[in-house]
């Protein structure tokens, strides 16, 4: 039987189940075309080291281009013996080109190589995923501008508080998005630190030219110190942490639009491309879509806080340990890339009922528009905030609203209501009062539209 590729000190086998339990083969082969990158990077700085001559190079880079096309032409085979995608692919290297494949692997470790091929991976998914999050922005911001004269009731406690534009809503979680865009760009040059070279932790002992690596493989900057090259996965955490924030606001959105979908709110209806019936009752429309994007909040968390623990109280540089940073960041980007891609399917065909949201607002939400028509009056708002109180406590009383209150009931309460205050009574002019930047006023709507196309660049 063939040798494992670290083999030589060894003269028992590996027991089945630990060769299985070992084995990330199953999962790291996703990063095959990081691996065949590095080390073609890394074949050829061997070569301006004098390690390789220009033909070998040539062989080797050539062979691993091979390998990399067995692996997207899926006709790679893999070996029972296969540990994981570095040892895969080097096998095949030397089936290939023979003992030369041997020579690639000269003054590097897997523990620099899966480092590499770690950040590598991620930067290309970061890429990815930033598209994924602008496309949802844009939808929900194209929404918000289309929308934006329909008034709703805004919540606090999920209680009716003030009257707002949907737009407002919409804009809100577009915001939360726009913040996580940023975040996932200030990730991007931490991930973007080249650890090849690094060695299995002190160092490379050929003078590999590292500034030549990071040129070739793009990365910003390069590892200055090998053990923190081949120790360091904050970045996958950062990378961790940052998708549970996203996921938070994701389940946060869904959860508005599940109660907004309730027959008792009927603001929203989800579109039949995001929605799934019963099989049980026949008159069920559920909003699988935005559950499964709540749900998956969880799943998410759960890979941070999994792999946070396995790190705590690792020794210094590589540990086995670390394997187990793949499987939660693979969970996480995939997890995170469908979320913002579902989520923009569910807000891009998102049916709307604007006479539900208007026919939800109650005059008492204009209680505090009440209090500030006192406030120009010149009363401090504290006991304009007690007579409107006062004003809402009369309509109670009587089973009416509180613009069916007379003129006179008003001046009974303050002898500074004049019969004007009708005009507060609007909900339009409450929204419209709301002017300064940051409110729900059609200017500053409009502003909230222009700020977030300039950060998608779109204007
Ligand atoms: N499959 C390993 C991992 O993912 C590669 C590094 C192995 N290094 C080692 N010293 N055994 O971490």
């Amino acid at each position: 039987t063939k040798q494992k590729l670290w083999g030589g000190r060894f003269t028992g086998k590996t027991d089945p189940l630990m060769h299985e339990f070992n084995q990330s083969l199953k999962y790291d082969q996703r990063m095959h075309d990081a691996d065949i990158r590095g080390s073609i990077a890394y074949a050829k700085a061997l070569q301006r080291s004098g390690i390789l001559t220009e033909e070998e190079a040539t062989k080797i880079t050539t062979g691993l281009a091979q390998v990399g096309d067995e692996w997207k032409a899926s006709s790679f085979q893999v070996q029972p013996d296969d540990e994981d995608i570095h040892t895969a692919n080097e096998r095949r290297l030397s089936e290939l080109i023979g003992p030369l494949g041997g020579k690639l692997h000269t003054g590097r470790s897997r523990n620099d190589q899966v480092a590499t091929d770690m950040r590598l991976w991620l930067l290309d998914q970061v890429d990815d995923i930033k598209e994924s999050l602008r496309n949802l922005i844009s939808v929900m911001v194209e929404r918000a501008d289309k929308e934006k004269e329909y008034l709703m009731p805004g919540y606090t406690h999920l209680q009716r508080a003030q009257p707002i534009r949907w737009s407002h809503l919409l804009l809100f979680h577009a915001t939360s998005f726009k913040c996580d865009l940023e975040r996932l760009e200030q990730l991007i040059p931490r991930i973007s630190v080249l650890p090849l070279g690094s060695g299995a932790l002190a160092g490379n002992p050929y003078g590999v030219d590292r500034e030549f690596l990071a040129k070739e493989l793009g990365f910003a900057s390069i590892a200055e110190n090998s053990m923190w090259g081949v120790a360091d996965r904050d970045f996958i955490v950062e990378f961790l942490m940052w998708s549970t924030m996203s996921m938070g606001h994701i389940s946060r959105m869904a959860e508005d639009f599940i109660v907004y979908s309730t027959a008792e709110f009927g603001f929203v209806t989800l579109s039949d491309a995001y929605s799934t019936g019963s099989s049980i009752m026949p008159q069920k429309k559920n909003p699988d879509s935005l559950e499964l994007l709540r749900g998956k909040s969880g799943r998410v968390f759960g890979n941070m806080a999994g792999f946070v623990m396995s790190l705590k109280g690792l020794p210094s540089t590589y540990n086995k340990d670390l394997q187990e940073d793949k499987e939660p960041m693979f969970d996480a980007v995939d997890t995170v890339s469908a979320c913002f891609k579902i989520s923009e399917g569910v807000i891009s065909t998102l049916n709307i009922h604007p006479n539900k949201m208007r026919a939800a607002l109650t005059m008492d939400m204009l209680a505090t528009d009440l209090a500030d028509y006192l406030v120009r009056k010149g009363i401090p708002f504290r006991e304009t905030h007690h007579i409107s109180g006062r004003a809402v406590a009369l309509a109670e009383s009587r089973k009416v609203q509180i613009d069916e209150l007379t003129a006179e009931d008003y001046k009974g309460l303050s002898d500074k209501f004049g019969d004007d205050v009708k005009g507060v009574f609007d909900f339009e002019r409450s929204v419209e009062n709301r002017d300064a930047i940051g409110g729900t006023s059609l200017k500053m709507v409009e502003r909230q539209i222009q700020v977030l196309r300039q950060a998608l660049g779109t204007s």
